[in-house]
């Protein structure tokens, strides 16, 4: 099997699928990716060809790209210490931008010590296979990112998924887990990627008490979106220092690249020597390094930014709601929008893109078939003249592909 696979005629085979099904879809105008937009992304975008839309499938939730406190940040950064690190953390690459952005993030999520990575996704790799490997057991959510499931896979601890967000089922895992393993890790998004709903905190907080687990959360969608000041999950529920591995990333809110886990000083200070990314890839870069910084002075000097959002989470999902579409469980910024079938999803896809709006199809297999969706995200910065054209915008194509 794993021959058979390896062989130039298995990756030709790939390829070659890859490619048919891009050009079919290209060919039925249902191709949306890679389109490339210039300038800096925020409510609206101008696309390569000039078009300007509202965008509504950006991660940066505060329209902090562009932000001038933070493009200056970043510039004095290159200025001063050019445009690389030079090395990787544990040698070479570590300079004082990464201590202080470290020290700002541990004060941002309240903890003792915070480590930074290069990406959302290697945090996770790296603080998945740092802290567990054979021997334990890690319980994910079946909606967790990509990157937990693929930390847990490079692990060598044995995983199992619970049914999302069923508690019952957790549970049930963990019970029968007892003095099975030596350490069992709950991991789970605090705010559902596909699905914008929210973990259930209090009470997969109490099954890890109660059956002596270690609980991570990643927090790459709720850091600057939820809570009353934008500080995440434990302040939306009020339970400020119950997670054990505090991870998040500085690609969404944060308008730069690079991720982080926030925890006890003596668990960071592992991480720090014992995380493979930590010790085999190259450092943040001093301009990226930099404008993470002043974003988290930003979303706390701006709180502003937060309520706005939220009130336009409000404004749009009612108006959607409204005109007859389903959007799942949402409570958050990031809205589905159910159609349950791929070909309208890809057509409602590009009625939306020919009315001006920007938004990403989610097809199979990225979420279950009969699924089939669109993702679509808010920023505190849309107005309402943007949410009225989105709105009308559904509306329009809705009622012409008979989906309301
Ligand atoms: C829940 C979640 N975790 C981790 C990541 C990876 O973060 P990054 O894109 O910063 O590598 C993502 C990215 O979309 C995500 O949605």
């Amino acid at each position: 099997m794993l021959e058979a696979t390896l062989t130039r005629d298995g990756i030709d085979a790939r390829v070659s699928e890859l490619k048919a099904r891009r050009e079919a879809l290209v060919e039925a105008n249902r191709y949306f990716y890679l389109q490339p937009t210039v300038g800096p992304v925020n409510h609206r975008a101008t696309m390569a060809d000039g078009r300007d839309m509202v965008m509504l499938a950006s991660y940066s939730y505060l329209g902090l790209i562009g932000h001038p406190r933070i493009d200056a940040a970043a510039i004095a950064a290159v200025e001063q210490y050019g445009t690389g690190a030079g090395g990787v953390r544990l040698l070479t690459g570590t300079n004082d931008l990464h201590e202080r952005l470290e020290a700002r993030i541990a004060e941002f999520c309240k903890r003792e010590d915070a480590c930074v990575y290069s990406s959302g996704y290697v945090t996770n790799l790296a603080i998945i296979t740092g802290l567990t490997g054979p021997g334990d057991l890690i319980l994910m959510d079946k909606l967790d990112h990509a990157s937990i499931v693929d930390g847990a896979l490079l692990s060598g601890a044995k995983w199992r998924t619970y049914r999302h967000n069923d508690m019952e089922h957790l549970e049930k895992l963990l019970a029968s887990a007892q003095g099975e393993y030596n350490t069992i890790l709950v991991a789970a998004d605090s705010v559902f990627s596909m699905d914008g709903d929210v973990m259930d905190l209090p009470t997969t907080k109490a099954l890890c008490v109660k059956y002596g687990a270690r609980l991570m959360v990643d927090e790459a969608h709720s850091i600057g979106s939820l809570g009353e000041t934008g500080h995440g999950i434990e302040e939306h529920f009020d339970m400020v220092g119950s997670i054990d591995l505090k991870m998040g990333t500085l690609s969404k809110s944060i308008p730069s690249v690079g991720g982080y886990l926030a925890g006890d000083a003596a668990l960071i200070d592992y991480q720090r020597h014992m995380s493979r990314p930590f010790i085999f890839s190259a450092a943040l870069p001093p301009a990226s390094t930099a404008a993470a910084l002043e974003a988290f002075n930003v979303i706390d000097d701006e709180p502003w930014r937060v309520k706005d959002l939220h009130r336009i989470q409000e404004f749009y999902t009612d108006g959607l709601k409204a005109q007859g579409w389903d959007t799942m469980d949402s409570t958050t910024c990031v809205v589905p929008v159910l159609v349950g079938d791929e070909g309208k999803t890809m057509d409602l896809t590009r009625m939306l893109f020919d009315r001006g709006v920007f938004v990403c199809p989610i097809v199979h297999p990225a979420v279950p078939r009969g699924s089939d969706r669109l993702r679509t995200c808010l920023m505190s910065t849309h107005t309402e003249e943007d949410i009225s054209q989105v709105l009308d915008a559904f509306a329009d194509a809705g009622r012409e592909l008979g989906l309301i």
